[in-house]
């Protein structure tokens, strides 16, 4: 174990942010945020309806330095007060990881600090406890434009999987309605305002799995829904537009609340003695404050207590890579600098592969 504080410089570059980030944690666990920087690339890749790997790659190499630079002043540190470097290792697009993962490595090897390697999926499990105490185990759902997982987290580094989308993440759905209907990218800020003025009942959309055992996902069948409403309808108007948005968020919320309800239990059973555990909602849907609210109604039916990060820490950002970091080195699991980069790299190693393939390629 550690005695003194642990000041950890975190970088983030699995998909369309370049991010870096110092984080303390101190000797009772307690965490601080000294600095952190978060490019979007959303300009880059909005032209294109979607991330680009290759130009997200590009843009890593040009922004990471100086990103870390600026991440070190912010703090009012330089290298040599580090006690550890920390880069998203996967998953992700392997262009992206491959520049931070070897950036963080050499930046270890060059100023003689331990390197760890961050599952990205972890730095978002583990953001809570930044926070505030968030005592193990707790419920996870990440909502993200890659992912879209309930985990069951009792430890760090020890992770259950109880549910996962068979097909499309919910970001991408979100992502995928918005171009249907001509609005841009990202998609989810843009369905969520004009859901405002839409009627939600006018379309029946379908509410995939609802009902069904189990807590997993699939929002291909919604995309496609929309998909044949706007080609029967011709041309479309500010109000379909409006009221399509409406319909689309009404769905995506009973079927979340039916899966969430379901994974609740799910938890119940492998935990029976936990009182009231936290429910954490991470990732960029997280943002979304009809969603949040079926979230709260959900989690205080159910006797859990709902954590939802400040939109900063729920979207891409490298503070949390450095808290993984900060919690993994504590417990002395740093890694050497032959680690590899991974796009694909589950939380829960035991469960099985989804089949289904996303924005950030097969799913975790
Ligand atoms: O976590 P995130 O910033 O990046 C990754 O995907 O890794 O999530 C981005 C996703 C996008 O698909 C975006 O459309 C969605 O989060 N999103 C939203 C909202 N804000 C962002 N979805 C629904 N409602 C929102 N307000
Ligand atoms: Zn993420």
């Amino acid at each position: 174990m550690a005695a003194a504080p642990t000041l950890i410089l975190g970088l983030e570059t699995s998909c369309d942010e370049t991010a870096a980030a110092v984080v303390r944690r101190d000797e009772e666990g307690r965490g601080e945020i000294l600095s952190n920087v978060v490019l979007s690339q959303v300009k880059d890749h909005a032209p294109y309806g979607g991330v680009v790997p290759e130009v997200a790659a590009r843009a890593h190499i040009r922004h990471l330095g100086h990103l870390a630079e600026k991440a070190l002043a912010d703090a009012n540190l330089t290298a040599s007060d580090l006690t550890a470097v920390a880069a998203t290792a996967g998953p992700g697009l392997v262009g992206g990881l491959l520049v931070g993962h070897t950036f963080g490595k050499g930046f270890a090897l060059a100023q003689s600090l331990p390197f760890i390697a961050v599952n990205h999926l972890e730095g978002h499990a583990l953001t809570p406890r930044l926070l505030g105490p968030c005592p193990f185990p707790y419920l996870l759902l990440l909502i993200s434009g890659g992912h879209t997982q309930f985990q069951l987290v009792r430890g760090v580094g020890d992770y259950t999987r109880l549910g996962t989308t068979i097909d499309d993440a919910l970001g991408e759905a979100f992502d995928k309605t918005a171009k249907l209907l001509g609005l841009g990218y990202p998609g989810g800020p843009q369905v969520e305002a004009l859901a405002k003025t839409g009627d939600s009942r006018r379309f029946d959309l379908p509410r995939p799995l609802k009902g069904r055992p189990g807590c997993d996902f699939s929002f291909s069948g919604l995309k496609t829904a929309v998909r044949e409403i706007v080609q029967a309808q011709g041309s479309i108007t500010d109000q379909l537009r409006a009221d399509i948005c409406a319909s689309f968020e009404l769905a995506v919320s009973e079927t979340l609340a039916d899966r969430t309800r379901r994974a609740m239990v799910m938890f119940r059973e492998a935990c029976p003695d936990t009182g009231t555990p936290a429910f954490v909602v991470a990732g960029g849907v997280a943002a979304n404050a009809r969603l949040r609210a079926t979230f709260t109604m959900v989690a205080s039916s159910q006797g859990f207590t709902l954590i939802v990060p400040p939109f900063h820490l729920c979207t891409d950002n490298a503070a949390m890579i450095a808290w993984a970091g900060a919690e993994r080195f504590v417990l002395g699991l740093s890694d050497g600098l032959d680690a590899a980069a991974r796009a694909r790299w589950p939380l829960d190693t035991v469960s099985a592969p989804m089949v289904g393939r996303g924005r950030l390629g097969a799913k975790a």
